[in-house]
């Protein structure tokens, strides 16, 4: 029986959302190059382009983004969740257990367009809402939806920090925003399919993502990479702790890697060049140089491997300077994802998905008795 460890190479669906060239390194959003996305547009037209195949009209926008903005209010009993958890909770389960919350109301959920085309600025709202509510949490701070503005990105951050913050740091978000927005179908993305194949709601289906996002070989990367250049402290430790935890430890390097790249991931760059016109103090400044050391270091050990940077090794350091500790960077990942998944749902039931249902081959035991009283 031929099993595939990982599901390595597996097709599970058709999708027109994201094309990648993993040997190239190109990555499309419904072949627009995400270069040119990020450069030119809102997440907002970015998660509308994704989630309905085409960028929004100037009406269509205005009634997405209307929604969107309106779902900067939380339902009170979800703040009170959010509320009831200790205030060092991990962030990115507040994010979950208030979406698990949510979905208290989704008993009749369907996977109608009609219902996507309503429930989608409605989640990205409430997405936003609750990350910035699971934020001001962790810092002893109550939730305020902030005044309504013309851009997801200056929300988000006016409902985190309680402040409209300058020019450069809301394009900065909406740039990462548009970056993590989709990737195929990475383990989080099939989770949210897995879900949603059994017609679940779209609330529960992206706590199911949010679960298989955080751990570490997949959305907690970027927490990893970041761990790794506070602990080498200096640039010039970088060779010395590289040669003993990745050579001799034989430890993985952080952002480093990907199941489909064999080369650069084409976001590290636009990151890396963020971070780089972002870093504002000596600090910043010190661990790109302590990143860009290790990233030389890596490149020559793995490149011959097929093993590069991939989007998680700067990206940290950018969120670092857009404000948000590193506790935030997993979650901040979840609230950008959230547009690939509810596309990818939608097109995987849209057009007929079956359930998923995978098989296991047996390999336990034959038949055998239960031992007797006494040797229980
Ligand atoms: C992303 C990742 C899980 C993909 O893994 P994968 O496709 O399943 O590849 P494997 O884990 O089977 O690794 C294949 C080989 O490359 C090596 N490898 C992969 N990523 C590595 C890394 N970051 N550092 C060192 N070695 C690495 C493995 O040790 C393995 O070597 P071997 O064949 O000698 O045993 C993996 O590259 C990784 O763990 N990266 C670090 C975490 C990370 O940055 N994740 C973010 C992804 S966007």
């Amino acid at each position: 029986m031929n099993i595939s460890n990982g599901l390595e190479d597996v097709y599970i669906k058709n999708t027109s959302i994201t094309f990648i060239d993993g040997e190239k390194g190109i990555l499309r959003y419904r072949g627009y190059d995400i270069h040119e996305l990020a450069e030119n547009c809102t997440f907002e037209e970015v998660a509308y382009l994704m989630i309905f195949g085409e960028l929004p009209s100037r009406n269509e926008l205005v009634s997405f983004s209307g929604t969107v903005q309106k779902s900067f209010s939380l339902p009170s009993y979800v703040l009170n969740v959010i509320d009831a958890l200790p205030q060092d909770a991990d962030i990115l389960s507040v994010f979950e257990t208030a979406f698990a919350a949510f979905s208290s109301e989704e008993r009749n959920f369907s996977w109608s367009r009609e219902a996507t085309l309503a429930k989608a600025p409605e989640i990205l709202g409430h997405a936003a809402a609750v990350l910035a509510a699971a934020y001001r949490h962790s810092q002893g701070l109550k939730y305020n939806p902030p005044p309504a503005s013309d851009s997801y990105a200056k929300s988000f951050l006016s409902a985190s920090f309680g402040a409209v913050p300058e020019r450069k740091i809301v394009d900065a978000m909406n740039r990462s925003l548009v970056l993590y927005a989709d990737h195929e179908v990475p383990a989080s993305t099939t989770a949210a399919l897995v879900a949603s194949s059994t017609l679940s709601d779209m609330y529960s289906s992206i706590a199911a993502a949010v679960a298989a996002l955080r751990g570490p070989l997949h959305g907690g990367a970027a927490e990893a990479a970041y761990r790794q250049f506070t602990e080498i402290g200096r640039a010039e430790n970088t060779d010395e702790w590289f040669s003993k935890n990745i050579i001799q430890g034989k430890k993985r390097l952080m952002g480093f890697g990907h199941r489909v790249y064999r080369t650069y991931d084409p976001r590290m760059a636009i990151f890396k060049s963020m971070a780089a016109s972002l870093a504002k103090d000596e600090e910043e400044r010190n661990l790109l140089r302590i990143a860009e050391r290790l990233e030389r270091l890596g490149v020559e050990k793995f490149s011959p491997k097929g093993i590069y940077p991939n989007t998680d090794f700067y990206s940290g350091i950018a969120f670092r300077c857009i404000g948000f500790p590193v506790t935030m960077f997993t979650s901040l990942f979840a609230l950008s994802r959230t547009a690939g998944w509810i596309a990818h749902m939608s097109e995987y039931v849209e057009n007929g998905g079956r359930i998923m249902r995978p098989r296991a081959v047996y390999i336990g035991h034959g038949p055998r008795e239960l031992p007797g009283e006494k040797a229980r």
